[in-house]
């Protein structure tokens, strides 16, 4: 089965408020904390989505996907030298980051039929770690540009052997991925656009 290929359009928009972002401390702070409640409600998704006995990789991707909230969150926290909950004080749009996750969440699994197994935990999987790989690679530039101490290096790595693995377990199962992975992609650049406008919104607030 082919990769699929990343979003492509908004790089650039997206790479210029990232700078913004990053060159504001409080700003910061916030984005890295809503990533750690991004990636934080991706693995609570996947417990959720566990059979009784789940197998060996799907324990895996649960521990990576925690590992990676853990990860940003104690980047926020050395970055703010305090601890930091998840209220809406220290996110940067965090109501449209839950109701991105969610909602992405609730329109795969309307498009699916009951009895179809691992099918909506690897699509949803997919479509997240499509956008994550993506989002992740111009986010590493500018961090890497500014040199400050943060690199997603292994967690870029650990996100694109999910890909693969959540490609590879979808054209294994699904006669129908040719038809959904479109349509899901297509959905979830819907959603990513509302989450990243609100995004920009909070940002602009400090123009
Ligand atoms: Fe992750
Ligand atoms: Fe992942």
């Amino acid at each position: 089965m082919n990769p699929l290929p990343l979003p492509d359009d908004g790089r650039g928009a997206v790479g210029a408020r990232l700078e913004q972002i990053c060159a504001d401390q409080d700003l910061h702070i916030r984005f890295l904390n809503t990533l750690s409640l991004m990636e934080h409600i991706g693995s609570r998704k996947i417990m959720l989505a566990q059979p009784r006995v789940p197998d060996g990789a799907m324990l895996k991707h649960l521990a990576e996907e925690t590992r990676h909230a853990w990860f940003f969150k104690r980047a926020a926290e050395k970055l703010a030298g305090r601890t930091l909950d998840y209220g809406d004080d220290a996110l940067l749009a965090g109501a449209a980051a839950r109701f991105y996750m969610d909602r992405l969440d609730a329109g795969i699994s309307s498009a699916m039929t009951p009895g179809e197994g691992p099918l909506p935990y690897l699509y949803m999987s997919l479509i997240i770690e499509r956008r994550a790989i993506w989002a992740y690679r111009i986010y590493q530039s500018v961090l890497a540009a500014r040199n400050c101490g943060i690199s997603l290096t292994g967690v870029l790595a650990e996100e694109d052997l999910h890909h693969d693995k959540m490609l590879a377990g979808i054209g294994a199962r699904d006669p129908l991925s040719d038809e959904r992975m479109p349509a899901f992609c297509a959905m979830e650049q819907d959603n990513f656009r509302r989450f990243w406008g609100a995004v920009e919104q909070s940002a602009c607030a400090r123009c």
